[in-house]
């Protein structure tokens, strides 16, 4: 047989450079944009080798206790960008199928919060309006756009360095004022994580909260964030099985920004003045008026960190149900001590999985 003169195949080819072309720059071409590169570490996260004092976080939890502002949600018309770059029918979108977008507002902030919720995600909307309130407001200022999407069996989280949240799955209020923490470190742009202060902190200590805090030193960051609210809450006692000693730098270092006072932190207002205030905080309207309650401690009485936490813990215990409201599952006792099982183990563990995811992307977790 002679050979296919090879000429022809040319108009066929023509044709199929124009068609792609015309679906390229088509409405399918936003499901194709990778979000907009919004890293600013230059350096893929370098592990800490210090000690891990504890396991994980999962004896205890913060849930209980903070509380809860009142909320307005508001259905937007159409779905931002920022959470339609997730969205496309492809399996490994973060949202295969759509978003409900609102813009919610709590009583102690003038400036609303927007929240993607993705129809198939495990919260409903209500849920995570009530998890991303319960972050302190000193906290939840810095915190851009939060995305809800399903997570399965692995709860997790990360936040990119504009301050933007995706919450995956039901992780837990812990995690939610972990993630926050991220946007703080990050949100004048020079993170403190990566600080003269904070490394040279790491370089003086000789342990980390738990394995989880030694992926990173932004990863420490969030977690002693978390010990230092807890700590906050708790007339500067750390949770049963920590002690300050081996991470004192990192504690100091927390302790000498103006955000990690307990008047500070809880305001009852996102429109912090004095030295809290905070250019760099996203959410900063005062509210048209000022909530009166007031965020408890436990126990309520100043107690210094001499006490046996032991002893510590158990005069917080009856305190636990304060009709505060529930967090869902997996909550558990606050303040048993190293003798329960991990209850809420899953949320560390999945936000190293959003680490592996993010090493491809770029993302803090
Ligand atoms: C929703 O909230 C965002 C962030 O505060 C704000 O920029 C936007 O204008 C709000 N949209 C509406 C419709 O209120």
């Amino acid at each position: 047989m002679a050979p296919f003169p090879k000429l022809v195949f040319l108009p066929f080819l023509l044709l199929l450079l124009l068609l792609s072309s015309i679906f390229s720059s088509g409405s399918a071409a936003p499901l194709l944009t990778r979000p907009p590169p919004r890293i600013r570490r230059d350096a893929p996260p370098t592990p800490l080798t210090l000690q891990a004092q504890q396991q994980s976080f999962s004896t205890f939890t913060l849930s209980p206790l903070l509380l809860l502002p009142q909320s307005t949600i508001q259905p937007l018309p159409s779905i931002p960008t920022t959470c339609a770059l997730h969205n496309s029918p492809t399996p490994q979108s973060e949202c295969p199928t759509y978003f409900e977008a609102a813009n919610v507002t709590y009583d102690d902030c003038g400036d609303a919060w927007t929240v993607c919720r993705c129809s198939t995600a495990d919260l409903s909307m209500d849920g995570a309006v009530e998890q991303l309130g319960r972050v302190p407001v000193g906290l939840r200022r810095y915190v851009a756009t939060v995305l809800v999407l399903p997570g399965g069996p692995a709860p997790r989280a990360y936040t990119l360095t504009d301050g933007e949240v995706h919450v995956f799955g039901d992780p837990g209020v812990d995690a939610w004022v972990h993630e926050a923490a991220h946007a703080l470190d990050w949100a004048t742009g020079s993170p403190h994580s990566g600080s003269e202060g904070w490394l040279g902190a790491l370089a003086e200590d000789s342990c980390v909260p738990d394995v989880y805090s030694a992926t990173s030193a932004g990863e420490d960051f969030a977690q002693v964030v978390v010990l230092k609210t807890y700590a906050l809450l708790h007339s500067d006692t750390l949770p049963p099985g920590w002690t300050p000693d081996c991470m004192a730098h990192q504690l100091a270092y927390l302790a000498a920004l103006p955000l990690f006072t307990w008047s500070t932190l809880f305001a009852n207002t996102c429109a912090i003045e004095g030295d809290g205030a905070d250019t760099f905080s996203r959410h900063s309207t005062p509210p048209p008026t000022l909530p009166t309650r007031i965020q408890p401690t436990f126990p309520p009485e100043a107690q210094t960190q001499t006490l046996p936490l032991a002893a510590a813990a158990a005069a917080a215990a009856p305190e636990t149900n304060t009709g505060m409201g529930t967090e869902s599952p997996p909550s558990g006792p606050k303040q048993d001590n190293a003798a329960a099982p991990p209850l809420r183990g899953g949320w560390q563990l999945a936000l190293v999985v959003a680490c592996g995811v993010v090493l491809s992307g770029s993302f803090l977790c």
